[in-house]
């Protein structure tokens, strides 16, 4: 499929002008600067976390043009709150204000029952920076995990409904059309329907089921409103980009979670581009033609959004595969302002070859 084709098809009906770029006197390319985040991801405990984030400083200690950010899970994040204070960072390796803590989630209500989640302003009350929001692996891949499948295929069985409807008739309100549709489900002759449609249920939320557009929006109020810079992802499954149904999908990721978001609170906002199929290991990075061609949508929505001002500022991050061999190429895309790194940014040596970008590498 030639996907420029696809997007310039698609861009030419939502706006009727085409490609657009940012009047220059928006650009200011030393305005933005670049932005290199490792996603720890489950892994690492906080004194081990401490020791990678050293081991990383020490490798990096002449870097003085780009923002770093480490994400550990919810358990690091005050041990490294402690270690990356300005001052020491400043007095032992040279750099100060431009290391961010991360966190890799938030919860969108600020207390109550709810077992095991952590809200925003308890995540800045430890010092975090910036929260991800929408990262692919809890908008997608909780279903697996969770088993919403199999309670769906159990609930679907004819015992189940059988047992529902005995239930429901004995009720003093049963609703009728409930137990006609019960009663159709269960008739014999459509046990083959039941059992196809307890696949299909089955398949779709083993790979689909997780965090909603809508649960992503309200984290992204959440974390905005407890001072805490958003970075939202978004990206599509390999199946949309094979239908061709990339940037329709891009859209509705983005504009649903950024519903309600001020254009004075953007500048609180960044956006990491993460293919899900360019994620992980087994996978490759997407090619870079794509990159720029997604960062450029992501750049004409923001402008449709917000207007031109806003989207010259906004950072959009890459992620998916960023490896020491490839970050050059990728940094070097026009739209592209830094990187959400996974499996590399746990080890030193090539995590600090990704910071140093461009630079001589001292491993
Ligand atoms: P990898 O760099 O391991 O592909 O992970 C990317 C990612 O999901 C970062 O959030």
């Amino acid at each position: 499929m030639n996907t420029s084709t696809t997007y310039r098809n698609y861009y030419r009906q939502r706006t009727a002008d085409r490609w657009r770029k940012i009047p220059a006197e928006h650009l200011d390319p030393g305005a933005i600067r670049p932005f290199l985040a490792g996603n720890w991801k489950m892994n690492l405990i906080p004194r081990a976390g401490v020791a990678l984030a050293a081991r990383i400083f020490d490798l990096c200690r002449d870097i003085k043009d780009v923002d770093l950010g480490f994400a550990p899970p919810f358990t690091g994040l005050s041990t490294l709150a402690g270690y990356i204070q300005p001052d020491f960072l400043r007095r032992e390796y040279g750099i100060g204000r431009n290391v961010f803590l991360l966190a890799q989630d938030t919860f969108f209500e600020s207390k109550g029952a709810f077992t095991g989640e952590i809200s925003a302003d308890m995540l800045a009350a430890i010092g975090v920076d910036r929260v991800i929001v929408g990262h692919s692996d809890r908008r997608s891949n909780l279903g697996k995990y969770f088993g919403f499948s199999s309670s769906v295929a159990r609930r679907l069985s004819p015992e189940f409904l059988m047992h529902t409807l005995h239930h429901l008739e004995q009720s003093e309100n049963p609703n009728p059309q409930v137990i006609t549709t019960l009663n159709h489900l269960i008739d014999e002759k459509n046990s083959g329907m039941l059992a196809g449609l307890a696949t299909f249920l089955e398949t779709e939320l083993t790979e689909r089921a997780g965090e909603s557009d809508d649960a992503i929006r309200r984290k992204v109020q959440a974390a905005l409103a407890n001072g805490l810079q958003v970075i939202l992802c978004c990206g599509e499954n390999l199946e949309a980009r094979n239908d061709g149904e990339t940037f329709t999908l891009l859209e509705r990721q983005i504009t649903t979670s950024l519903e309600g978001v001020a254009r004075h609170a953007m500048p609180e906002v960044i956006i990491a581009y993460e293919p899900i199929w360019a994620i992980g290991v087994g996978a490759q990075s997407a090619p870079l033609e794509q990159i720029s061609e997604v960062h450029d949508f992501i750049r004409n929505l923001l402008m449709d959004l917000y207007g031109e001002q806003v989207a010259a500022q906004v950072r959009i991050l890459y992620g998916g595969n960023v490896k020491p061999d490839n970050i050059e190429a990728v940094m070097q895309l026009a739209g592209v302002d830094g990187a959400l790194v996974g499996g590399a940014s746990l080890n030193a040596a090539d995590f600090a070859k990704i910071i140093r970008f461009g630079l001589p590498n001292v491993v």
